[in-house]
């Protein structure tokens, strides 16, 4: 049997990852591609349990970033990597790429570190386990901030200040710029239609 494809989805809180998630499911379903939908942090009970922490409760940033990849191993452990084993696809409402733009960008923790734990969590023989498509929703600052006002009460991260996600946002841009064939900008800020007819497009070019 062939592995799963790995997709995950990144952007700015209020870019609207939701709403082209569930686009993106409804399209692979409607393809008759097998999938498993899952988030980070998150996507265990044990992963669940750290998001409502990371999400709510003040902690040292050392310990956030940790938190962020101890909730990623047991995610790889327990559901990732065995669907992709099992030849499903995996969509991934945010993965290690959210890390670099928010702890390393936005809180402006050392990469190396990062790239160390990432190997630590990530590493197989003959490399990292990783999103091959990564669709990473671009909006201006305003925009996502805008888009938030109106939802539900703030978490920890969307209480955070505009330059905190300026910097987040130029760290996704320029993970994306050092990795064009897998991290694929879509700019968000257009119409539902425009945006779909492009993701349509670049699943064509990925099977799905
Ligand atoms: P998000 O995925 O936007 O969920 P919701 O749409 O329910 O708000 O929220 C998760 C938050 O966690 C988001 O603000 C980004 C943050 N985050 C990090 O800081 N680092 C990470 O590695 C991940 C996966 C998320």
């Amino acid at each position: 049997m062939s592995r799963g494809r790995f997709i995950s989805l990144e952007g700015l809180d209020g870019a609207g990852k939701s709403t082209h998630l569930a686009w993106l499911t409804a399209h692979l379903a409607d393809r008759g591609i097998d999938h498993r939908v899952t988030r980070e942090p998150g996507g265990t009970p044990l992963g669940e349990q750290l998001r409502a922490l990371l999400l709510e409760q003040s902690m040292h940033l050392d310990t956030e970033a940790l938190l962020m990849f101890a909730a990623r191993r047991e995610h790889l452990a327990q559901v990732i990597e065995p669907a992709l084993a099992a030849g499903r696809w995996v969509v991934c409402d945010r993965f290690t790429d959210a890390t670099y733009a928010y702890q390393v960008g936005g809180r402006g923790l050392p990469l190396a570190t990062f790239e160390a734990l990432e190997r630590a969590v990530q590493g197989r023989p003959g490399g990292l386990v990783e999103p091959e498509l990564t669709l990473l929703f671009d909006v201006p600052l305003a925009v996502s901030r805008a888009r938030l006002a109106n939802g539900r009460e703030l978490d920890r991260f969307e209480r955070e200040a505009d330059d905190f996600f300026e910097r987040v946002r130029a760290a996704y841009l320029a993970r994306a710029a050092a990795a064009p064939q897998r991290i694929r900008v879509v700019d968000a800020s257009r119409p539902l239609d425009a945006i779909q007819a492009e993701l349509a497009a670049i699943l064509a070019g990925f099977g799905g």
